[in-house]
């Protein structure tokens, strides 16, 4: 797809991610359906909201709007070589470039965020300093795929402009069996194994590295911390630790930690800034059905021939943009329909059949992926709007009420905040989340005069809240207390 019609056209941020979710259209957007408002009969509806999506009823009319907005979003791409869906190794290749651990060629669509790390980067290699970023962003947003990409670019770099080489250490920390084993793999790393007599704990010995001249080696150390918050403990000690190394005299490397919280740095690590070790954010916004698109036709294109027909990967793009803009979703849902066109193949022999993905196999895809829309709405709240939700469910299940105020909610809301230690929001900020959750069909909102006096309900079952907020590791010991 052109660049020019990627500009136009910018992601959600990740801060405010509803616009998209709500189907909220930009300007340029708007002119742009508009113009084809104007061009289809007057049956046609254009935008594709999220209800658009999920509903099954209006399958139609969603095939008809992609129809009139699919030439600006996917270019018609000419292949002289047929794909042959029965030809199981072609069929493999297939699966294998849609698998989520196959690494494309290039990242697109990450340029600026890359390029925004590397030069940190660069810097810190030049100048011989120890520096820390933090990298956050939504899963699937292409946070761990772009990093390691960064990683072999540092290194081509330092090789080429003759200065030292930049070693490298990739830790993911779902792999630790306590956080505070990411000092030692990092002691190990700097090849200082702790000797029997030694009683310096792994941290301690690296800060007296860090500490004298003599003891370390002029080479910058790269180290990547994945799932950064699975290293946040009780007293924060170990993420605190780990951040301040970077701020000894001797000091030789770079920390990138990655997560998907936004303010992790700023909740757990309030220190840093007065110790002058704030590190680098660099924030990876949710992919736009733009971007998604354009990441689906780059890996793709290695195959040499088509498998999806247009209108199904703009279909699939649509729903995972307007639900979570979740790279490994889009990935699933394509490779399962895939699967649907093939078990379509083995089923009825006889029968003529598609030669390629087509939109129905692409729906039912969709279908299967989004079993509940609602738990993927909820999974992809901002986190206090989760809270609220958490805050209500706990507020019904002890009260065995199925209704409050706002002003009962709130206290239930602050009270989690402060055993969450998350600082909570002022009650006016409170109370427009609560509208903007009954917006989007979660809570109900009654009428009074006084904010904190109107009724609250749940528009779902709480036990679906529960359910769905159950699966993020910062809910579940919450809930389950
Ligand atoms: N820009 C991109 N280009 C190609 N594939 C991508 C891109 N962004 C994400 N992906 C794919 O999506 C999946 C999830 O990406 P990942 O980097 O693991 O996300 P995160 O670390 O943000 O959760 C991976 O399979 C990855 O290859
Ligand atoms: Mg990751």
């Amino acid at each position: 797809m052109s660049k020019s019609s990627l500009v136009t056209h910018s992601a959600p941020s990740i801060v405010s991610p509803n616009s998209e979710k709500l189907g909220i259209e930009s300007k340029t957007q708007r002119s742009i359906l508009k113009r084809k408002r104007s061009v289809s009969s007057s049956h046609i509806r254009c935008t594709t909201d999220r209800n658009d999506l999920i509903g099954n009823g209006i399958k139609d009319n969603v095939k008809c709007s992609l129809i009139l907005s699919m030439r600006k979003l996917v270019p018609q791409v000419s292949t002289t070589v047929k794909w042959n869906p029965r030809d199981p190794a072609q069929m493999k290749a297939v699966k294998q470039v849609l698998h989520v651990a196959t690494v494309p060629p290039t990242v697109v669509c990450r340029e600026a965020e890359q390029k925004r790390v590397v030069e940190f980067c660069k810097a810190c290699v030049e100048q011989e300093k120890a520096g820390s970023i933090y990298i956050c962003g939504c899963p699937g947003t292409g946070k761990t795929l772009s990093i390691n990409k960064m990683r072999e670019q540092l290194s081509s770099w330092s090789e080429e402009v003759g200065l030292q080489p930049v070693e490298a250490l990739a830790i993911n920390c779902t792999s630790l069996v306590n956080a505070s084993e990411i000092f030692s793999k990092i002691l190990e790393k700097l090849k200082f194994s702790k000797k029997k007599k030694d009683c310096l704990t792994p941290l301690q010995h690296l800060q007296s590295l860090f500490s004298q001249s003599s003891s370390i080696s002029r080479t910058m150390l790269l180290i990547v911390i994945d799932e950064m918050d699975y290293l946040i403990t009780k007293d924060r000690a170990t993420l605190h630790d780990l951040f301040m190394l970077t701020t000894f005299p001797f000091s030789r490397f770079i920390l990138i930690g990655i997560a998907n919280a936004i303010d992790l740095t700023d909740r757990f690590l309030p220190g840093l800034k007065s110790r002058n070790c704030n590190p680098f954010v660099v924030t990876y916004c949710a992919y736009s059905r733009y971007q998604i698109v354009e990441i689906l036709q780059q890996r793709l294109e290695t195959l040499g021939y088509r498998v999806f027909q247009p209108l199904a990967l703009e279909y699939c793009a649509r729903k995972v943009a307007a639900a979570s803009g979740d790279m490994r979703k889009v990935l699933d849902v394509c490779r399962t329909a895939v699967e649907v066109l093939e078990t379509e193949l083995r089923d009825c022999a006889t029968k003529e059949q598609a030669d390629s993905v087509t939109f129905d196999h692409m729906d039912a895809a969709l279908s299967k992926a989004f079993k509940s829309p609602k738990l993927d709405i909820l999974q992809s709240l901002p986190q206090h709007q989760q809270i609220i939700l958490c805050s209500l469910v706990k507020l019904f299940n002890s009260s065995k009420k199925n209704a409050t105020t706002i002003g009962e909610l709130n206290k239930s809301y602050l009270e989690a905040c402060k055993s969450a230690s998350v600082p909570a929001v002022g009650s006016l900020e409170f109370t427009d989340m609560c509208r903007v959750l009954a917006v989007q069909g979660l809570l109900k909102l009654g009428q009074s005069k006084e904010d904190r006096l109107k009724r609250v309900t749940s528009q779902i079952d709480v036990s679906e809240i529960s359910f769905a907020l159950k699966g993020i590791r910062f809910f579940k010991k919450f809930l389950e207390d």
